[in-house]
């Protein structure tokens, strides 16, 4: 991922509230939906982001240590974890002082927007990084919206042509959120709030209607609903044979596996990650690898098989479906698998944001996998529509 050169982002996901207004036992952002928390899901659309990004999860302060599990599991590796504070805007504060010096743009997100798409983050990064000011996604209000006086009075409709209501991911270049921030008198419900009273201007791009704030009972009803399989799902199979190349390293399944003798192909020849690769586009109905991640597309020269996955994952998104699971088999003498079962498992679920099985087998010695000479990858994934 660090191959492309591009800006340096940050997303700074606030989980510290309490969640009043939703009235669970726990905090709002710990909260289970269909099976994962909020925050969880919240970190997978953070993980399915086009180009890697540091995440800096805010939490109530007796739930550090249990983030940090949960971070280290989605992402693969440790991500900065602090205690938020007692209103939102003190939370990001804290998540704003953990954020590194070599950042360029910093994303504010709230968990509890816990179905926001990965795109709507790369979005808002690609459109701060061409305005260089803030970004915020915003949607047109349907409703006609009145001013009512205390009492109930209906004072005036209000020009809804005017309005926007808007949501998280807001992206700013580190150095104006920062300055807004240390600036701060008022505390505001959002961060563009305050880049504008520090004076820089901020613009609204389209938001997206996944992306609304599950505050209320009803709220997390309705994210229910948009979860449940809706049509009919979607089957795909991909294959991939890669030879063995002693003179290579080994990349499988996401994994590099040292003094195990690597395979030839394209990009980091992952048979296992282009075999999953083929099985999701195939799914969507959008064609295969070759096609889609073109030869010529310097991105993806000699990139590992996480660079093609989370792209294949944003474009199965991005055509109306989500992932259900990915089931994989591997066929060869080596490696030997089992001891590193789990550890891929967990590496292709926390990508892909769903389930991802892995098995191994031999043939019997039969066969050019038998005869040690390459490796061949099944994988089937099945999609859902949404
Ligand atoms: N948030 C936070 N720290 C706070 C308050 C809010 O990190 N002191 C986060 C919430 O966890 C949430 C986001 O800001 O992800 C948006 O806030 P909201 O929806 O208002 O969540 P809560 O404050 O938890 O809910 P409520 O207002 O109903 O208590
Ligand atoms: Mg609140």
């Amino acid at each position: 991922m660090s191959s492309h050169p591009g800006p340096r982002v940050a997303v700074v996901v606030v989980a510290a509230g309490s969640g009043t207004r939703l009235g669970a036992e726990v905090p709002k952002a710990f909260v289970e939906l269909d099976g994962r928390t909020l925050l969880e899901r919240s970190l997978h659309a953070v993980r399915g982001m086009r180009a890697a990004a540091e995440p800096v999860l805010v939490v109530p302060a007796d739930r550090v240590d249990e983030a940090a599990a949960l971070a280290l599991r989605v992402f693969g590796h440790p991500a900065a974890v602090v205690a938020g504070g007692a209103t939102r805007q003190q939370s990001v504060a804290a998540g704003l002082a953990a954020i590194g010096d070599d950042v360029d743009v910093v994303l504010v997100h709230d968990a509890a927007r816990a179905l926001t798409p990965s795109a709507l983050f790369d979005a808002v990064v690609d459109a701060v990084v061409e305005t260089g000011h803030g970004v915020i996604p915003g949607l047109a209000v349907s409703d006609t919206i009145k001013r009512v006086a205390g009492d109930g009075s209906v004072h005036e409709t209000v020009d809804r042509s005017t309005l926007a209501a808007v949501q998280t991911p807001q992206g700013f270049p580190r150095e104006q959120l920062l300055a807004a921030y240390a600036a701060a008198t008022t505390d505001e419900t959002d961060d563009a709030g305050l880049v504008a009273a520090a004076g820089h201007p901020v613009t609204v791009v389209p938001g997206a209607t996944e992306a609304f704030k599950i505050t209320t009972p009803w709220d997390l009803q309705r994210a229910h609903d948009l979860l449940a399989p809706s049509g009919t799902p979607r089957i795909g199979l991909g294959t991939d044979t890669h030879a063995f190349d002693p003179a290579a390293e080994l990349w499988l399944a996401g994994l590099h596996w040292p003094d195990e003798a690597g395979l030839s192909g394209h990009s980091d020849g992952d048979a296992a990650s282009h075999a999953i690769v083929d099985a999701l586009l195939g799914a969507a109905g959008l064609g295969d690898i070759g096609g889609v991640f073109g030869t010529g597309d310097p991105r993806f020269a000699g990139a590992h098989g996480e660079v093609f996955l989370a792209e294949t994952r944003r474009l199965v998104e991005e055509a109306g479906f989500r992932i259900g699971n990915v089931s994989v088999q591997v066929i060869g003498q080596r490696p030997k698998f089992a001891p590193r079962r789990v550890e891929a498992e967990q590496l292709l679920s926390g990508i892909l944001g769903a389930p991802v099985s892995l098995s191994a087998t031999t043939t019997d010695g039969l066969g050019f996998t038998g005869r040690g000479e390459g490796i061949a990858v099944f994988a089937t994934a099945l999609l859902f529509p949404r």
